[in-house]
């Protein structure tokens, strides 16, 4: 099946069948997965080297294809590999991004491992019915970019802005204005070395009480601004009591002190200067092009990422809530290993807006992706909400028996059925790249292997190697106001065109589905009678049914049918007795019958292939 079968229906290419017993997914249907699925969000689960990042990376591509952008949130390094993409595959593309250490450990030179690198990846693709034009088509459908927080390798962040008063619509929000001052002041604190309780502590209640009264009348407070007012605040009262007897002065000193040796920190210019957070901007070029944006944090310290990762959720939680509400996938949130951030007991900074989003993003549709090792990092509110499971290879039975705890919950939680005895034995069978995966608007799971990866999977960038892919790369500052229109006209534009086509898609799967299903059915029972009788399947029309069923068909109605492909061929009888048995009636029946089936999915194929045809023109 060709790519242009499945591109732009909204149909996210991830891989294929995999049999389980055979231990190969050669013959296996392409697992399409249905994007607007996602707007319950993704978790993927698997122990190290089980092929998690490399799903992602193909979910991200597949979503830029389709016109869907991303931010990704990289802790270890891996995505800025979604940069590595060679349409023309030459050996000279790999030469500057392979390991050295690599080629040195196989005994060759960086030349002639290039060239394996280039030859695996170009053979790779093709075993997985992908080629070089799949990889333009990919660069050209997006934006593709790498973030660095708190240093140039990349395109710098600015994190001062995020202290900027947020939007008036944002501010008549109470209860989301509510929260993004307090994820501030948790996450501020904790950059200092202060692990604050909301509600206990005076240093978060003093911080909270500043960023409240500043933003309330439209006012940005940076950190400098901030340390003054710590130690002159605008107001004599906090709650009921007076400022002097609930923080006195000489404490509130001390504070200001800790936040002032943040701003005095070395390390701290590189947080000054860049781009302003805007996440509108993160998703789309002025011009409205998707983007991918990478944010690479893997040269931060734990508090720096945690500090940085909360204001970035919190500022696309700000984002999602101002954007119209869809059933559309509009954009992703990836992140790539959720270890510390989200965990179930403890409140780090960054674990209320992550849990907001799961709750809230699927009205706007943001499909929020998680993937981690140990499913023992995840709060269990946050996999209730999770509607796609993609689980891979793990390690313990102790992980085994957690995640079938929570897909139960989720399945649950979602009145969805759940057989957790035959979910525990496809568990145990996986091996790398091989996923299990449960999508609750499925009709049960699906063993898959993932394709082969656009992207040269190369492993974490060094800094320098970042600076020589972004070079050149940087944007071209705050885009105009005319261009922002521009920016917000080709979005909506986009998420309607594609809402337009996910219910042409949902039309057709309720017309045809049941129709296609009948006539399998019918060729089926037709096929068995005939081989029960005759010994083979005969006739080159089977085969054509077949492939209709292996093409588009499987494209548009995926797992919601009966696949073709999985006749029970059964026994080979004698063929003597076969033919003895000819004359019979039911056999001619069968036949009939079997060329009237195959007949009708061939006429079926056709027009669903004519339907499609238009949709995709729309
Ligand atoms: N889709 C893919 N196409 C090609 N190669 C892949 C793909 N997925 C995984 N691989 C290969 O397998 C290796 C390990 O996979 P991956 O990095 O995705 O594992 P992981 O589950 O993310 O591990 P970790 O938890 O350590 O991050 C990759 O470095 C790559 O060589
Ligand atoms: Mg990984």
């Amino acid at each position: 099946m060709d790519p242009s079968d499945y591109e732009k229906l909204g149909q996210f290419y991830l891989g294929r069948e995999y049999d389980l017993e055979k231990k190969s997914s050669a013959a296996g249907n392409l697992v399409l997965y249905d994007s607007k699925d996602l707007v319950t969000h993704a978790i993927v689960v698997g122990m190290t080297g089980s092929g998690k990042t490399g799903l992602c990376i193909d979910l991200i591509e597949e979503a830029a294809i389709d016109g869907v952008p991303t931010i990704a949130i990289d802790p270890k390094g891996d995505l800025t590999n979604l940069m590595l993409t060679f349409p023309d595959l030459r050996p000279e593309d790999f030469r500057p991004w392979i390991n050295e250490e690599d080629a040195a450990r196989k005994g060759v030179t960086p030349d002639e491992y290039a060239k394996q690198q280039a030859d695996l990846w170009r053979k790779g693709l093709e075993s997985w019915g992908q080629s070089g034009d799949r990889i333009r088509r990919l660069r050209d459908a997006a934006d593709f970019a790498i973030y660095t927080p708190g240093s140039t390798a990349g395109i710098p962040v600015s994190i001062l802005r995020s202290f900027a008063a947020p939007s008036e619509q944002l501010r008549e929000d109470t209860e989301l204005f509510r929260e993004r001052v307090s994820t501030t002041a948790t996450s501020l604190l904790a950059l200092v070395g202060i692990a604050a309780d909301p509600i206990k502590s005076r240093e978060h209640i003093l911080i909270s009480t500043l960023f409240s009264a500043a933003w309330a009348e439209g006012k940005d407070l940076d950190l400098e601004a901030l340390v003054g007012r710590i130690q002159k605040p605008p107001m004599a009262r906090i709650g009921a009591l007076d400022l002097e007897k609930f923080y006195p002065e000489k404490d509130r000193g001390e504070l200001a002190m800790r936040i002032n040796g943040l701003l005095a920190s070395p390390g701290f210019g590189g947080w000054l200067e860049g781009e302003a957070l805007d996440v509108g901007a993160l998703y789309r070029t002025p011009a409205g092009k998707p983007r991918v944006s990478i944010f690479s944090i893997a040269h931060l310290s734990d508090a720096e990422r945690m500090f940085f990762v909360a204001l970035l959720l919190n500022e696309i939680l700000g984002w999602v809530r101002m954007q119209s509400g869809t059933t559309s996938l509009r954009a992703i949130l990836y992140m790539d290993e959720i270890l510390g951030f989200f965990p179930p007991v403890a409140e780090p900074p960054a674990k209320r807006p992550l849990l907001t989003l799961l709750k809230q993003a699927r009205a706007f549709g943001l499909g929020v992706v998680l993937a981690t090792q140990n499913p023992v990092d995840l709060d269990y509110k946050g996999l209730a909400n999770t509607g796609t499971w993609l689980l891979g290879r793990l390690q313990t039975e102790r992980d085994k028996q957690r995640v079938l705890e929570g897909l139960e919950g989720a399945a649950a939680a979602q009145s969805a059925s759940f057989d957790r005895k035959s979910m525990e034995e496809l568990l145990a069978g996986l091996g790398n790249r091989v996923f299990l995966m449960n999508d609750v608007h499925e009709d049960g799971p699906v063993v898959l292997e993932t394709r082969w990866a656009m992207s040269y999977l190369r492993g974490p960038l060094t800094r320098d190697q970042i600076k020589v892919l972004m070079k050149g790369h940087r944007p071209q500052g705050a885009a105009a106001p005319a261009a922002q229109t521009d920016r917000a006209a080709r979005a909506d534009e986009d998420q309607q065109s594609r809402e337009e086509r996910d219910a042409a898609i949902d039309a057709l799967r309720k017309e045809y589905a049941p129709k296609v299903h009948r006539a399998e059915e019918k060729a089926r029972r037709a096929a068995q009678i005939v081989e029960r009788e005759e010994g083979q399947l005969r006739g080159a029309g089977l085969q054509t049914a077949v492939s209709a069923g292996a093409t588009i068909l499987t494209a548009i109605f995926g797992r919601k049918k009966v696949s073709y492909s999985t006749i029970d061929r059964g026994t080979t009888t004698a063929r003597g007795a076969a033919r003895a048995m000819e004359q019979r009636e039911d056999v001619k029946r069968a036949k009939e019958n079997l060329a009237q089936a195959e007949q009708e999915l061939e006429e079926l194929k056709a027009k669903v292939e004519e339907e499609v045809a238009r949709i995709r023109a729309a």
